[in-house]
């Protein structure tokens, strides 16, 4: 399929090169988990806002939920990023639907949708997932993005990649400074107590209209039609209820 571009080697200098100084990239070649990496560089006082960890693999890559998030070598985008809001902490769930909408727009030659709360969307297959962890005075989000997997690589079958999706003519430095560049912009209009990234949010979701399966953290679930998204970046449903967190079916 001819996909070199897609899966050539991180470089920390071609990302710099593409960003503002608000981030300091360092890119590895294996670790565990880019995620746990950067947790701890915070927690050690070693990190300061605008760090970001990326790496060509994880051995024990990290999900929403305590799950795992697999790729193989060279074949997705993989990094962890740290920020320090200045809003009040009960605003903070909405930091990561920004990081979503920052993905979904710089994806948004593939129709990328979000699938709410942060799952990434191309034709109703999942490209992309992230997580976001209040760690000390900040946050530090994760973002996974199937970048150049052949079908047989994919984790899921509900899965595809930008390559599937017939991606080309760029590399993973160009969407790494991509996404970064499009959180910066929503972080700091939204930090400066700017709503409006609540309408883009809402634009760009997959989910509202739907008849949806919530899956609760406790195993509980309940079904309905999502209506909204609320002030808190809560999913409403019909019947009334906010959902805080959960997995989400899009069932029609
Ligand atoms: C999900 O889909 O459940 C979220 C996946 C988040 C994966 C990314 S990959 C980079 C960073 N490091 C991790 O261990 N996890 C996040």
């Amino acid at each position: 399929m001819g996909n070199e571009m897609l899966r050539a080697a991180l470089d920390s200098s071609r990302i710099s090169a593409l960003l503002t100084h608000y981030w300091r990239v360092s890119v590895v070649d294996v670790t565990a988990s880019t995620q746990s990496d950067l947790a701890e560089l915070v927690r050690l006082g070693s990190a300061t806002p605008g760090e970001v960890l990326a790496a060509n693999f994880q051995s024990a890559g990290r999900g929403r939920m305590s799950r795992s998030f697999e790729a193989p070598k060279n074949s997705a985008l993989l990094f962890s990023f740290y920020i320090q809001p200045k809003r009040k902490k009960e605003d903070w769930g909405w930091i990561s639907l920004i990081a979503g909408a920052a993905v979904a727009q710089s994806l948004q030659d593939y129709q990328a949708r979000i699938k709410w709360p942060n799952d990434i969307l191309i034709n109703e297959k999942k490209v992309s997932g992230l997580i976001a962890e209040i760690i000390g005075d900040g946050v530090v989000i994760g973002i996974g993005i199937n970048v150049g997997m052949e079908k047989e690589e994919l984790p899921a079958p509900n899965a595809t990649s930008l390559a599937i999706e017939g991606a080309h003519g760029f590399d993973r430095n160009m969407l790494l400074s991509k996404v970064l560049s499009q959180f910066q912009e929503l972080f700091v209009s939204w930090d400066a107590e700017d709503d409006s990234v609540g309408e883009l949010y809402r634009s760009l979701s997959s989910t509202l209209g739907k008849h949806v399966q919530i899956q609760y953290p406790d195993n509980q679930s309940e079904s309905g039609i999502a209506v909204g998204i609320s002030a808190r970046g809560e999913l409403v449903l019909d019947s009334g209820s906010h959902v805080q967190a959960g997995d989400i079916i899009h069932l029609r």
